[in-house]
């Protein structure tokens, strides 16, 4: 297979330039930032430049998509995450009775603020925060799971353009509405196929084979076992990968007129049922290649 045919590979200035701004300009209204990230690509999902905007704001990292990722690995990511004081989480957004324990990880910046403004007499304190993440990480999810009981109220702050719609939670938190598209950053063409394997960007970005070579060797590497559970076969870490896609795309029978497999396909189903969980949780990033 080729190497380096990297297509279209562009990030949108435009666009995250205005997404920036949008979030410079909200982030005195609110006491914390919560981040979403992939828990299978916290790297690729964690914009640096947004970052640097809200370097000084005090930070919850949701890791989004537990039920699909390597639970050992997880936990590495969840503790690494909280080294600078930051809160971190991995969560089933999917899963209702995930909300108390997120309002519960929230609850020590809640107290920390309680505390601060007693000090000076004050009792009722609400605190409010602000969600980002880029697309398909679970933003909105996790904004109608918080949302369950509550109503959007839309309200005109000092110094702010646009009105803010803020969810209130319960009485003492409220979330703003995320404010523009924030779209990944590629940072080298490892996140691009990493982004395009999740499909959250699309994987036309790339060349199809180039885009399963990566997984396939990414699962010889960590989870031959669950792939080969999954297509009942005992392909070994040696075979070619032609040889791994011609004996699965024959065994489900995806075959041409001519009776040769349909490599397209064959490939299109194995990246689905990857993205899905179907062939196992699978953590594609880990904590040893941070540099966050
Ligand atoms: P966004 O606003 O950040 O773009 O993401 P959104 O909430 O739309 O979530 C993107 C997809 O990821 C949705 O699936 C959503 O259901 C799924 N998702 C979010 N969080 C989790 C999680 O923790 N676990 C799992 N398994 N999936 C999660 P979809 O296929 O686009 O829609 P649908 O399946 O909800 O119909």
């Amino acid at each position: 297979m080729e190497h380096n045919k990297v297509k279209n590979i562009h990030w949108f200035p435009g666009h995250m330039k205005k997404a920036s701004n949008l979030i410079s300009e909200k982030l005195k209204l609110v006491d914390f930032v919560i981040v979403l990230l992939d828990s299978r690509i916290p790297l690729s999902s964690y914009n640096p430049y947004l970052m640097e905007i809200i370097k000084d704001k005090k930070k919850v990292f949701l890791l989004s998509k537990k039920d699909l990722s390597d639970e050992n690995e997880s936990k590495k990511w969840e503790n690494y995450l909280t080294k600078n004081n930051d809160l971190a989480m991995v969560v089933d957004l999917k899963n209702q009775k995930i909300v108390n324990d997120i309002l519960s990880l929230i609850n020590v910046y809640i107290d920390e603020k309680k505390e601060k403004y007693l000090k000076k007499g004050i009792k009722n304190i609400s605190i409010r925060a602000m969600v980002v993440g880029i697309p398909n990480v679970g933003k909105s999810t996790f904004i109608n799971l918080m949302a369950k009981k509550s109503i959007a109220i839309a309200k005109n702050e000092p110094g702010v353009t646009k009105a803010i719609r803020w969810i209130k939670v319960n009485k003492n938190f409220e979330i703003m509405d995320t404010p523009g598209i924030l779209f990944p950053q590629f940072k080298d063409k490892k996140s691009a196929i990493n982004l395009a394997l999740l499909g959250t960007i699309k994987e036309d970005i790339l060349p199809l084979d180039e885009i399963f070579e990566y997984l396939i060797n990414f699962i010889k590497k960590y989870y031959l076992i669950d792939f080969n559970s999954r297509y009942k076969y005992e392909f070994k870490v040696s075979d070619d990968n032609n040889f791994i896609l011609e004996t699965i795309g024959r065994k489900r029978g995806f075959l041409n007129k001519d009776n040769d497999v349909d490599i397209t396909k064959t490939i299109k189903v194995i990246l689905n049922e990857f993205r899905n969980g179907i062939i196992g949780r699978f953590t594609i990033e880990r904590v040893e290649d941070a540099n966050i």
